[in-house]
């Protein structure tokens, strides 16, 4: 049976610690200079139902520094459509070493990976986004050369990418809150389970300062994800007390970093003067996206 990795549920404690690690290693010997060809001959198939800048090109330029060569299939080779998500599953399989899909509904990865006999790696659903959560963490490692004592603030939706943020830092111990408004919450019962496990600091509020106090880490992501097009306006209102601004990063601790997974949208999630401001890491973070999954991939491929 293939090992997979739809959310970062799916991983324990100590194989997010050897993702990371394997990830610093490869980024460190990219900077030497070194590119080993770990899988030469191997051949990764991403197939993206929604636009991607980061996850797309990190995914296929690791795999070329690592040896190996990869397939980039649009919504042209019809799955869940021309044939069944079943059938297609266990030809593409056949053919390739590894799958990366970007899709509209967990479910349906969920159903691939189900029929697939290689590993899928999930590159963004409405659900989650663990290939994300996985580079803030090297982010956040990076810059404070580690993750004790540190507290991530999450100033937004309870999306895809703070529920991979959330799930990842409750598993490493990092105390996370997060604020929005009313009605654009966790369910309870995510923080409730994800506590129990991991026993972690979990808070979610609807004040954002309350959430950065004590950060060492603010995060925030657009307020209307991909396929929320037409609540855009209504979110837009919604959410206007949450923007990340220099009064709200005033409120963290003095050493706080910005994060946002980017693309951003000056002006209504974060203003330019953070993202573009001295505490921001927002490339970094988008960089390592890159190394975070040549450490996934090396960690799945062995
Ligand atoms: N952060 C992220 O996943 O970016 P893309 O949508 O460009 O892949
Ligand atoms: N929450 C955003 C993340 C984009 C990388 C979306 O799903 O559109």
């Amino acid at each position: 049976m293939a090992r997979h990795v739809l959310a970062l549920a799916d991983l324990k404690r100590d194989e997010i610690l050897a993702i990371l690690n394997l990830a610093s290693e490869l980024k460190h010997k990219l900077k030497m200079g070194v590119r080993e060809a770990l899988y030469p001959g191997y051949v990764m198939a991403l197939l993206f139902e929604k636009p991607s800048l980061r996850t797309r090109v990190s995914f296929e330029t690791g795999m070329r520094h690592l040896g190996g060569s990869s397939l980039f299939l649009g919504d042209d080779v019809g799955w869940g459509g021309r044939e069944s998500i079943e059938d297609f599953g266990r030809v593409l399989s056949s053919y390739v070493d590894l799958i990366v899909v970007r899709a509209k509904s967990h479910g349906s990865v969920e159903e691939l990976s189900r029929h697939s006999k290689v590993p899928v790696i999930n590159g963004l659903t409405d659900y989650s986004h663990p290939c994300q959560a996985l580079a803030d963490l090297l982010t956040v490692r990076e810059n404070f050369g580690t993750l004790d004592g540190q507290k991530v603030a999450f100033v937004g939706d309870a999306n895809n990418v703070s529920r991979s943020l959330a799930v990842g830092c409750a598993k490493l111990g990092v105390p996370f809150a997060i604020a929005g408004p009313a009605g654009y919450q966790f369910e309870p019962s995510f923080f409730e389970r994800l506590k129990g496990e991991t026993g972690t600091e979990l808070v979610a509020t609807t004040d954002p300062f309350e959430a950065v106090r004590g950060a060492t880490v603010v995060y925030t992501d657009v307020w209307a994800s991909m396929g929320q097009e037409a609540e855009q306006a209504e979110r837009r209102e919604r959410f206007a007390d949450y923007q990340v601004n220099e009064r709200l990063m005033g409120a963290a601790t003095k050493e706080a970093i910005f994060l946002h997974c980017l693309p951003a949208h000056r002006g209504e999630e974060v203003s330019a003067g953070v993202i573009d401001g001295a505490a921001s890491r927002v490339i970094e973070q988008a960089e390592n996206r890159l190394h975070a999954q040549k450490g996934l991939l090396a960690w799945l491929l062995g």
